[in-house]
């Protein structure tokens, strides 16, 4: 396997034992982090993350991740660099790479993300784009391989907007790994053709069924793991809360549908989640909408099934193992 020099832009790029030699070294990371052991391999390195879009997991994971490894780490905010305004992408990622060692970038387009890697001549790192989020994916299945063992032949089913990056990378990342994986959505938020048909010959190549349906009761009896994900993802139009609201409502993750899952099956979530009304968002759209939970009830989301926090650790794990083996050059 080598991984030196290559971008990590979607899950489809990696083969099935490079994803899981990425959770192995992920897995180690963790247990030596836990053991207050020194991991500063790049003392001499220098990494960049850029933001076109607002986050807390994937920036602090990437700028830990990046210390724990010995780097210096520079965030350039949503406004703060020239990109795309002043300067090309091309420009910007051959000016990046002359002072970094590798580049992180979220945003809009897939295509700007992949106009990085091309014009850079460092690893890039996709940290979500409309189309994907890999390195999300990444994290999930630690989790689950962490909570439910050995994932090959089992089920998880994505529940809610399925037409959105989450889901799209989570079908790839399931079809890599042998999972049955179910996409649980309005027939308006259906997947793209273009993920299935990409998706689907390496599921069954790896034997494993994909499962288009907007019927709740797809799930019964089948998920291992629930997941859900906001209705309204960063970078869409706020004026679309109310139609998503009624094409989403009946997808809502409750415990009515968790315990008609496999029994012990767990909930996942990518976080950030709108289960109650402590955000601002989550007020005003109970004061427009009467919603006080949204794409899960606050009942699953606090209950012992979820497992959203192990999740989130797990974002720091997982991108340190793929800038560790990606930046390995010794
Ligand atoms: N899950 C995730 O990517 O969270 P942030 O948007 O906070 O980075
Ligand atoms: N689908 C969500 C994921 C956030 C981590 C979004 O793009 O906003």
């Amino acid at each position: 396997m080598n991984f030196k020099g290559r971008d990590f832009l979607r899950i489809l790029d990696f083969s099935e034992g490079e994803l899981h030699h990425m959770l192995d070294v992920a897995k180690k990371f963790k247990e030596m982090k836990r053991a207050g052991q020194n991991h500063k391999y790049f003392p001499e390195k220098n990494i960049v993350i850029v933001f076109e879009k607002t986050s807390t997991r994937t920036r602090c994971a990437f700028e830990v991740a990046g210390y724990d490894l010995g780097m210096g780490v520079t965030y350039l905010d949503p406004t703060g660099s020239q990109m795309g305004h002043k300067e090309s992408i091309a420009d910007t990622a051959r000016v990046l790479a002359r002072f970094y060692d590798g580049i992180e970038f979220r945003g809009f387009k897939q295509e700007t993300v992949d106009t990085l890697a091309k014009y850079a001549d460092v690893p890039v790192w996709n940290g979500l784009t409309d189309a994907c989020h890999p390195t999300q994916a990444l994290a999930d299945f630690m989790t689950m391989e962490e909570k439910l063992g050995d994932l090959k032949g089992k089920t998880l089913a994505f529940v809610g907007d399925t037409h959105n990056n989450v889901s799209n990378s989570l079908m790839a990342m399931s079809a890599k790994m042998g999972v049955n994986y179910i996409a649980c959505g309005p027939v308006d938020r259906r997947p793209s053709d273009e993920v299935i048909a990409a998706c689907q010959p390496i599921a069954e190549k790896n034997g494993s069924t994909i499962t288009i349906t907007d019927d709740v009761h797809a799930l019964d009896g089948k998920a291992d793991a629930i997941y859900a994900d906001v209705w309204l993802s960063l970078g869409e139009d706020k004026e679309k809360w109310g139609e998503r609201i009624e094409q989403l409502r009946p997808y809502q993750v409750n415990m009515e549908m968790m315990n008609r899952a496999r029994p012990g099956a767990i909930f996942l979530h990518c976080l950030p989640s709108f289960h109650d009304t402590n955000t601002s968002i989550g007020q005003d759209i109970f004061e427009r909408f009467g919603l006080s939970e949204m794409e899960v009830t606050n009942e699953v989301f606090e209950s012992e099934r979820s497992v959203v926090f192990d999740e989130a650790e797990n974002r720091m794990h997982t991108i340190k193992a793929v800038m560790y083996l990606t930046l390995w050059d010794k």
